[in-house]
C-alpha cells in the first residue's frame, strides 16, 4: 500500500525501516503521549517485532509515514470488535525532528480517507491525553470533532489524567443508511403523521 500525502507518503512497512523506526520511536516525548504498550526504551527487538507484525497483518492497517524515502513515523487504524465493528481507533506518531511541518496532518488526512474507502467503517476515533494539544490540533485540522472529555480515564507516567475523544463519521453513508432504514420502517414517517 502506498498513499501520496504530499509532504509525506503513507506506505507499508519494510524490513529496511528498522534503523529509522528505532531511532525515532525511542523517545520519551513520543512514549508519554501513547499507550504503555508502546515501549520505552524502544529497542531493535521491539522494532523487529513491530515490522514483522505489520507486514503480516491481513488486512494491513498499520503503516509507515515516510519522508524522503525513510520512515519518519507511524499511523494505523484498529477496527473494533462486536457492536463496535464499524468503528476504528486511529493512532499515529511522528519522529521529533519532523514535528511542526504538517506531516501528521497530511498522513492522518490520507489514512482517514483510505480507511473509509477501503473498510466498512462509519466512524474513526482517537482518544488524546489531556496535555496533547498538538495532537488535538492535528485531529481538528483533519475534520475530527471533539466529542467528549473522558474524566480520569488514563493512567500515564504515574498520573491519572483526562483524555479527549475525537471522532469523524462517514456522513454520506450514515445519511443514506438512515434514509433506507426510515423507508423500511413500520413506524409512520414524519410527513404521514397527522398534525
Ligand atoms: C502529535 C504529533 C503527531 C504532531 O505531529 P506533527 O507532524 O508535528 O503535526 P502537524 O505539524 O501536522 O500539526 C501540529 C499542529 O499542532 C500545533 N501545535 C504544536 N505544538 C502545540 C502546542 N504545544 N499547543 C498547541 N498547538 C500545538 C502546530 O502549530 C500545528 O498546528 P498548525 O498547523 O495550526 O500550526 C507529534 O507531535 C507526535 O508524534 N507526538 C507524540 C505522539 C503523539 O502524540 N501521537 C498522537 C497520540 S493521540
Amino acid at each position: 500500500m502506498r498513499l501520496d500525502a504530499g509532504i509525506c507518503t503513507v506506505r507499508s512497512w519494510r524490513t529496511s525501516d528498522l534503523g529509522s523506526l528505532v531511532n525515532h520511536a525511542n523517545n520519551r516525548n513520543i512514549w508519554i503521549n501513547l499507550r504503555d504498550s508502546f515501549p520505552y526504551p524502544y529497542t531493535r527487538a521491539d522494532g523487529e517485532r513491530w515490522i514483522k507484525y505489520a507486514k503480516r497483518q491481513i488486512p494491513e492497517t498499520n503503516f509507515a509515514i515516510s519522508v524522503g524515502g525513510r520512515a519518519a513515523g507511524a499511523v494505523g487504524f484498529h477496527p473494533q470488535p462486536d457492536v463496535h465493528r464499524r468503528s476504528a481507533e486511529i493512532g499515529y506518531w511522528v519522529g521529533e525532528p519532523f514535528w511542526g511541518r504538517g506531516i501528521a496532518t497530511a498522513a492522518l488526512r490520507a489514512i482517514t480517507n483510505y480507511a473509509f474507502e477501503n473498510h466498512d467503517l462509519c466512524r474513526i476515533y482517537a482518544t488524546v491525553f489531556e496535555w496533547n494539544t498538538a495532537s488535538m490540533r492535528v485531529l481538528e485540522k483533519c475534520g475530527y470533532v471533539r466529542e467528549a472529555v473522558l474524566q480520569q480515564s488514563i493512567v500515564k507516567d504515574g498520573r491519572v489524567i483526562d483524555s479527549v475523544l475525537y471522532a469523524i463519521v462517514r456522513k454520506e453513508v450514515a445519511g443514506r443508511e438512515s434514509q433506507v432504514a426510515s423507508q423500511d420502517s413500520d413506524f409512520p414517517q414524519p410527513e404521514a403523521r397527522g398534525s
